[in-house]
């Protein structure tokens, strides 16, 4: 009886499939599914196990876990990769009685295959052609190795480089990071959910991560409704609104609540203000974690608080598969909200055409072409180009020209510290090790080499390691820095110093790496500073004394490539900070777009009961928005249409920018709103559009900007989105310090 129900599951999805006559909506199959579904098996759709395997080895550890897809009990793996796994995972799911597809899920969070720079750094760029691209190949990548869904993007707003995982952001601006929150959904989901190369996006942690306490991961959050709605839900509703097929929730309680059962967020904002259509995933163990936070006293409280909230499918923690079942049958858990989970989770899987063929993503020639995909390499090349941010370019006394871009008549270069000749540092936290990984991968030493031929020579010493304490290496490395005509100082961060636990009180660069910084600028010899790092540092006695640096963050496979491109002026760079980077930690949280105070300070001399430090600037070392290039752009004349609008009208904002240097170059040009006077205080600058700009040497354009009402608009205290008429001041510049002002009036 079982065996026939089960061979004519196999023809009743095929129907539901290709019967066109039928023009089954896809809630209707599901629908259909359902009613044939027992308690168990729905409850089962709701779970998700990780399945370590190995590529020789069993393909879940655990053989329990088999035995429990063999039933139904699973709904979604995660770390499964590689066609061959997926689908040898996905035969079993088949041999269940309902024959219902795992999902298999992943962190693809830039790239699989081919490594692209860490996502703040793809912030840099402020490219969003360019960041939709990453993630449209690391989806290619991902879908032909038998992946589904991805945990990507995070979209959290990050104010904090304690917390580690800034590094996988786009920083700390709402605007910004919601126009790349859009473009990465874009980028994973490619044409659509139900074509083979599209990867269901998941937008993450939802929310309020970014603002644990202290930058400690895992904290508390604890923040008013009003910042919670004005700077860290924007890019969750952006990644809503691109079509995100999935969320994901935090690990941190919001004002009491963990994330996990927190029904104000999931059921209210998510599911009913913004209409989300997709599931929500919780994160590893979250549900299971509520009791540690104080608020379910055991599992089985855990289970009926995230369900009853509005979380669909419990990543881990075994909750769900556990508890469930009893609690409907005890009543304290609705059949309907099971079914409300599990036909979104049964939706997706339509939409992926998985009922259609479970193993359509377990493709080997897919994964084959994929795997040595050049024009995958040049586009992560190209990303890794435009994250990387000129930070200071300095004549050296008596020259004429900046430090940057090295000539490539050079005769002798010296290549000194830990990360020359790193590899595998250079991909950053989230990312996969592949076993030919040492070809691939471009180190900083191979990229100056492949640039500069026979025609120079380079030296090399390493002079200490990330973190060490000792300066043994120094002398060999200045004696090798006084042979050179330039000096190039690669330090920074290991690739586990920044991502997740990986929250930092201290700052500067690790161990003595600012040290031997020192002793090569007592050379006197040119000094060019790279720092590979996942997070913003401190270096400020660098950024006072050595007259070049580049931020290069981790970029990814390519990374060699992309800094020999820079250093030798073959791409002119452009990147821009996604993020403030402090001077001390005792600043920290610092970030351009705070309120005023009733005792601002006018500058670091005004500090007398002011809102101010006694021992420290109140100003970031380098601001939000800021990066320069190897020319010069100057502005002026900044114009606008109109002096006051109503808000029906729009107005045009303008400036003249001008390459008044040698290079060609391109430009970010920045626009900031401030709202004067309001009902509730405004942030003294908030970005509200960008303009990329490519001029050539001598070159000059205007640049212009569209403002509406529904630029001006923001929470009030009842959490209305509202504009409210006043005057405002308009700014734009070449970042969120540098910038020309004008003003308008917004009337009734
Ligand atoms: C925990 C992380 O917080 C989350 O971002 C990630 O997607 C999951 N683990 C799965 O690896």
């Amino acid at each position: 009886m079982l065996k026939r129900i089960c061979l004519s599951l196999f023809s009743f999805y095929h129907f539901l499939m290709i019967c066109p006559a039928q023009q089954k909506t896809i809630d209707q199959k599901v629908d259909s599914v359902m009613q044939l579904m027992t308690l168990e098996e729905k409850i089962g759709q709701m779970n998700q196990y990780n399945g370590d395997w190995d590529a020789t080895g069993p393909i879940t550890k655990d053989g329990e876990k088999q035995n429990q897809i063999k039933k139904g009990y699973v709904g979604a793996m995660l770390n499964v990769s590689g066609a061959g796994h997926t689908r040898a995972l996905q035969e079993i799911a088949m041999q269940s009685r309902m024959k219902i597809p795992l999902l298999f899920g992943q962190d693809v969070i830039h790239g699989y295959r081919t490594i692209f720079p860490i996502p703040l750094a793809e912030a840099a760029s402020w490219d969003m052609e360019a960041i939709q691209k990453s993630a449209r190949i690391g989806a290619l990548e991902a879908a032909a190795a038998g992946i589904h869904w991805t945990f990507a993007p995070m979209v959290d707003i990050a104010r904090d480089p304690r917390w580690g995982r800034v590094m996988e952001g786009a920083g700390e601006d709402p605007f910004l990071g919601s126009l790349i929150a859009a473009a990465r959904v874009k980028g994973f989901q490619g044409k659509g959910l139900g074509n083979t190369d599209a990867v269901m996006a998941c937008a993450k942690h939802f929310a309020g991560y970014g603002a644990a306490v202290g930058g400690r991961d895992y904290n508390s959050v604890d923040m008013s409704l009003w910042q919670l709605h004005e700077i860290y839900l924007p890019p969750f509703k952006a990644a809503a609104a691109a079509g995100a097929a999935t969320f994901m929730n935090a690990f941190n309680d919001l004002n009491g609540i963990p994330a996990a059962g927190n029904k104000y967020l999931q059921t209210d904002i998510l599911k009913g203000r913004w209409d989300f259509k997709g599931f929500i995933v919780s994160d590893w163990g979250g549900v299971g974690e509520m009791i540690n936070h104080g608020y379910a006293k055991n599992s089985e409280e855990a289970a009926r608080l995230a369900v009853n909230a509005g979380c669909d499918m419990d990543m881990e923690s075994r909750s769900y598969i556990n508890h469930l079942a009893n609690l409907v049958k005890a009543g304290k858990v609705g059949m309907q909200v099971i079914d409300e989970s599990v036909s979104r989770i049964l939706r997706k899987k339509f939409e992926m055409g998985l009922f259609d063929d479970p193993f359509r993503f377990s493709d080997t020639n897919r994964e084959k072409e994929q795997w040595d995909n050049q024009a995958n390499l040049v586009a992560a090349k190209e990303m890794a180009k435009k994250s990387i941010v000129l930070l200071k370019n300095d004549h050296l006394p008596g020259q004429s020209t900046p430090v940057l871009p090295i000539d490539r008549s050079v005769k002798k270069i010296a290549l000194i510290g830990p990360l020359v000749k790193a590899k595998s540092e250079n991909l950053g936290f989230w990312s996969f090790d592949w076993p030919d990984d040492e070809n691939r991968i471009v180190s900083l030493w191979e990229g100056v080499q492949k640039k500069l031929g026979k025609g120079a020579t380079m030296l090399y010493a390493q002079g200490c390691d990330i973190t060490d304490t000792s300066r043994l290496g120094f002398a060999a490395a200045v004696a090798t820095a006084m042979l050179a005509d330039i000096v190039i100082v690669s330090v920074g961060e290991r690739r586990d110093m920044t991502g997740e636990a990986k929250s930092r009180s201290d700052l500067h660069l690790p161990g003595v790496q600012e040290k031997l910084i020192q002793a090569l600028q007592a050379t006197g010899k040119p000094l060019v500073v790279m720092i590979s790092a996942g997070r913003p540092l401190i270096f400020n006695w660098t950024a006072e004394h050595v007259p070049a640096i580049l931020y290069t963050w981790w970029l990814g496979t390519k990374a060699g490539d992309a800094m020999a491109d820079v250093l030798f002026g073959d791409y002119n760079p452009s990147g821009k900070l996604p993020m403030s980077f402090p001077l001390a930690e005792g600043q920290l949280p610092v970030y351009y777009n705070h309120f005023n105070t009733g005792r601002q300070a006018k500058d670091d001399n005004d500090r007398m009961y002011r809102s101010a430090y006694t021992d420290l600037s109140i100003y970031p070392a380098f601001p939000f928005g800021f990066g320069l290039s190897y020319t010069h752009f100057s502005y002026s004349d900044i114009q606008l249409s109109r002096s006051s609008i109503r808000p029906v009208d729009s107005l045009r904002a303008s400036v003249t920018v001008t390459n008044n240097g040698k290079f060609d170059g391109k430009e970010t040009v920045q626009l900031y709103i401030h709202d004067l006077f309001a009902s509730v205080v405004r942030p003294v600058k908030e970005l509200k559009g960008f303009k990329q700009v490519a001029l050539k040497a001598g070159e000059k354009i205007r640049v212009e900007f569209m403002i509406t009402a529904a630029d001006l608009r923001f929470y009030n205290d009842q959490l209305q989105y509202i504009y409210e008429p006043g005057a405002f001041e308009v700014f734009i510049g070449t970042n969120s310090r540098d910038v020309l002002k004008t003003a308008f009036q917004l009337v009734e």
